[in-house]
C-alpha cells in the first residue's frame, strides 16, 4: 500500500510522513531528499551527472557513501533544490528510482508529485496545507532564522514549485486536503493513520 503524502514547504509533511510511516509499520520515502542530494552536488562540481549519483535513504541519507543528512538541510542546498527540481533530466531520474522504490511493499511516500506523477494509484493521497505565514513561523522556528527572511524565500520556493512546467505542486484530484494551520502534528499524523487503516481494509475486502 501507498501513502502519498504531498504540500509545500512547511506544511509539516515530514514529521507528519515520518511518524506516519512508523505508525503503520510501513517504510518511509523522502524524496526531497533526494531532490536535495541532486543540489548538493550540483553545488559541490556543477556538472555530476545525476545518473551516477548514489543516494541512499535510510536513518541518514548519504551521497556517494557520504552522511550528507545535515548538509542537505543548508539554506544554500534548500534553494539549488528548488532549481534542480524544476529540470526534466532531474526529474526522470528521480522519478524512475522512486517508482522503482514504490514498486513493492508498504510506503509513505512525501514530496510534490507523489500522488500525481510518481505513484498516481496510491491507496491514500494526503495533500497537506498551511497558511504561509504559519509556515514560515515553524521553518523559522526550527532554524532560528528571522521570520522575514524566511518568508520571502518561501514564497519564491512556493512560486518555483508551483509553477514549474514540469510536476508543478497541484492537488490531485483524488487527494484529502489538510490544513494543518491550526491542527497539532499529533492530530494530524492520528487522522493520516485512521484513513490509511479504513483504506487498507476497504482494499483487502
Ligand atoms: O520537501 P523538501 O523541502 O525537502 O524539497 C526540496 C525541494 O525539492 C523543493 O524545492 C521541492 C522539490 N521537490 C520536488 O520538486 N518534488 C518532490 N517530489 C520533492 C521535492
Amino acid at each position: 500500500m501507498i501513502v502519498a503524502i504531498d504540500g509545500p514547504a512547511g506544511a509539516g509533511k515530514s514529521t507528519v510522513a515520518r511518524a506516519v510511516a512508523a505508525a503503520l509499520g510501513f517504510t518511509y520515502l523522502d524524496t526531497g531528499a533526494m531532490y536535495r542530494c541532486a543540489a548538493l552536488a550540483r553545488l559541490r562540481d556543477g556538472g555530476s551527472d545525476i545518473e551516477t549519483l548514489e543516494i541512499e535513504l535510510a536513518e541518514t541519507v548519504t551521497l556517494n557513501g557520504e552522511d550528507v543528512s545535515e548538509e542537505i538541510r543548508s539554506a544554500a542546498v534548500t534553494e539549488m533544490a528548488s532549481e534542480v527540481a524544476a529540470e526534466p533530466k532531474v526529474r526522470a531520474a528521480m522519478a524512475r528510482r522512486q517508482q522503482t522504490m514504490l514498486a513493492s511493499g508498504d510506503w509513505v511516500a512525501e514530496g510534490r508529485d507523489i500522488g500525481t506523477v510518481i505513484a498516481p494509484l496510491a491507496e491514500l493521497k494526503i495533500f497537506l496545507t498551511a497558511d504561509a505565514n504559519e509556515r514560515a513561523r515553524r521553518r523559522a522556528e526550527q532554524t532560528g532564522r528571522a521570520l522575514d527572511e524566511v518568508l520571502a524565500e518561501q514564497q519564491q520556493r512556493d512560486r518555483r514549485d508551483g509553477e514549474r512546467e514540469l510536476s508543478p505542486l497541484v492537488v490531485a484530484d483524488d487527494a484529502i486536503e489538510l490544513d494543518t494551520t491550526a491542527l497539532s502534528a499529533d492530530e494530524v499524523i492520528a487522522s493520516i493513520v485512521d484513513l490509511a487503516m479504513q483504506r487498507s481494509e476497504s482494499h483487502s475486502r
